[in-house]
């Protein structure tokens, strides 16, 4: 058999000059993207849309588009919101891979830019490698969006600081005041009712919680309404601070004790809040060497800062705070018995949010406030099935958890209205699995006569609406069985909770 010729003159060879491989291997990598890829579509140097691929076509209706007409023609901004394809055309750099969220969903893209024999950008292709990527890249998404949401956390803490200090002396006053802590159910009420008292007192209080419950606003709280209100509030994250800094952050530094940038000392917290509240954040968290020293200084009201050996009187009320089991860090001797009741002569425990889901709505609608406030849009309004499925949920994050849920939908939602499959979507990409809606709770309802005064399609959609969170709660969540229930087809079932009418 001769080596030299392995092809089958009847089959078609590879072409041998360089233009003709160049041409084939682009043909055939863009058939292949164009067959795996979810979509593409071509913008030309203008960036308006000039070609679209059939597979791209079943995301126009939830960009918003009932024909391809409507689509192409348009600037790529104008109908694909958040897009970067701007950005490549004016580089010419490719974006080889991105996340792009809008309101049809979240998406792994490609976007490469078109060039013509010159080198010139002409136009560039946009490539949609994934949608639902909340399911195959599941890992990835959920990372991302816990890290978008710590962004988003530290983003918020930086501007309060930041107007605080701008306040000049306003950065050692409290923030919040009861009237912040929304909430009429029994458990709120109750919570304001022991910190209202506890803030009359002046002994330690210790607030226990889940994260995001609302401890610190309280702590504010109770400071602002307590009579060291003139005085400053000065708060401590304990998880905060490395261990070896805390002695100092608490007592202060006497001047001269080191040399460097503290040789001038420094005042400690105990210090700053004389005269005022000293709130011991995540006290959990407190190194065992230095629970000791913090005891000493609540009993005899001195503390001694480093490199003196004189003890400084101060005046202070602490209020506390944990989302650990502090009985049983006891129980294990990482907390000491002593420091345990002397912090705790008036517990207030702070409910979690899933003991008073009827606060839902009044929270969205101050959170939604909020958020309208900082994005200066008007606030979201959230659907009833929305607010349905937001009480179903666990909310390990409470309050935290709402607030960031509710900014991520108002992000990529563009009509002010929320539905609940918008909320599922942004709960799956945060790595939740959505729970069953809770027809129990409500935002407030104008009267009935007023209700049947409107569009008889609404009426009925509100209704099938609750009839379908009615039996899902019914079935502890099982698709099958509340289609069958409600007599209709499981496809119908999924169509309404995909696309609420
Ligand atoms: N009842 C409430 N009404 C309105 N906003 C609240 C309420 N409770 C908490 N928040 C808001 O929720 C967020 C978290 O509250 P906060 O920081 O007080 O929680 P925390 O219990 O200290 O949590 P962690 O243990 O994680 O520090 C804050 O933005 C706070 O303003
Ligand atoms: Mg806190």
């Amino acid at each position: 058999m001769p080596l030299t010729d392995t092809t089958d003159r009847a089959s078609p060879a590879l072409p041998l000059d360089g233009q003709s491989i160049l041409e084939l291997a682009a043909r055939s990598m863009f058939q292949l993207f164009s067959s795996v890829s979810q979509g593409m579509f071509l913008v030309d140097r203008g960036g308006r849309i000039v070609w679209v691929n059939e597979g791209y076509q079943r995301f126009l209706p939830d960009l918003g588009f009932s024909s391809l007409d409507q689509f192409v023609g348009r600037t790529v901004e104008e109908v694909i919101p958040n897009t970067q394809m701007r950005r490549v055309l004016e580089t010419g750099q490719p974006v080889l891979i991105d996340l792009l969220t809008n309101k049809a969903g979240t998406f792994v893209v490609s976007r490469i830019p078109l060039r013509d024999e010159a080198g010139e950008v002409i136009g560039a292709i946009g490539i949609v490698l994934f949608d639902h990527p909340e399911t195959t890249l599941q890992p990835l998404i959920s990372k991302f969006a816990r890290l978008q949401r710590d962004l988003d956390d530290a983003r918020r803490e930086l501007a309060s600081q930041r107007s605080r200090t701008l306040g000049g002396d306003g950065e050692r006053r409290a923030k919040y005041t009861f009237a912040s802590f929304i909430g009429s159910s029994p458990a709120a009420a109750e919570v304001k009712r022991q910190a209202r008292r506890a803030a009359q007192s002046s002994s330690p209080v210790l607030l226990l919680g889940e994260t995001g419950t609302g401890k610190e606003l309280l702590a504010h709280a109770i400071h602002a309404a307590s009579s060291r209100a003139a005085g400053p509030f000065v708060s401590v994250n304990i998880a905060a601070v490395p261990d070896t800094l805390l002695e100092a952050e608490f007592f202060g530094v006497a001047p001269g004790a080191y040399t460097g940038a503290d040789r001038k000392g420094r005042d400690g917290k105990f210090k700053l809040a004389h005269g005022g509240t000293l709130f011991l954040d995540e006290i959990g968290d407190m190194p065992q060497s230095l629970q000791a020293k913090l005891l000493r200084a609540l009993q005899e009201g001195e503390i001694e800062p480093l490199g003196s050996n004189k003890l400084v009187p101060v005046d202070i009320r602490v209020v506390a705070a944990t989302s650990r089991d502090l009985a049983g860090l006891v129980r294990e001797g990482k907390f000491r018995e002593d420091l345990f009741y002397r912090l705790h002569v008036l517990p207030v425990r702070v409910p979690a949010l899933r003991e008073r889901r009827s606060d839902i709505p009044a929270l969205v609608e101050a959170l939604g406030e909020d958020l309208a406030l900082r994005s200066g849009t008007a606030p979201p309004e959230l659907l009833p099935d929305a607010l349905a499925l937001l009480a179903g949920q666990p909310w390990r994050g409470n309050i935290r958890e709402l607030r960031n849920v509710l900014e991520q939908a108002v992000m990529r939602s563009d009509s002010q209205s929320i539905d609940a499959a918008q909320l599922e979507r942004v709960l799956r990409e945060a790595g939740v699995e959505p729970a069953a809606p809770v027809a129990a709770v409500h935002a407030p309802e104008p009267d009935d006569e007023q209700r049947l005064l409107r569009p008889l399609a609404e009426q009925v959609a509100e209704l099938e609406r609750k009839a379908i969170a009615a039996a899902l709660k019914a079935h502890g969540g099982n698709k099958l069985a509340t289609a069958r229930q409600l007599g209709i087809s499981r496809a119908t079932l999924y169509e309404r909770l995909e696309n609420p009418v």
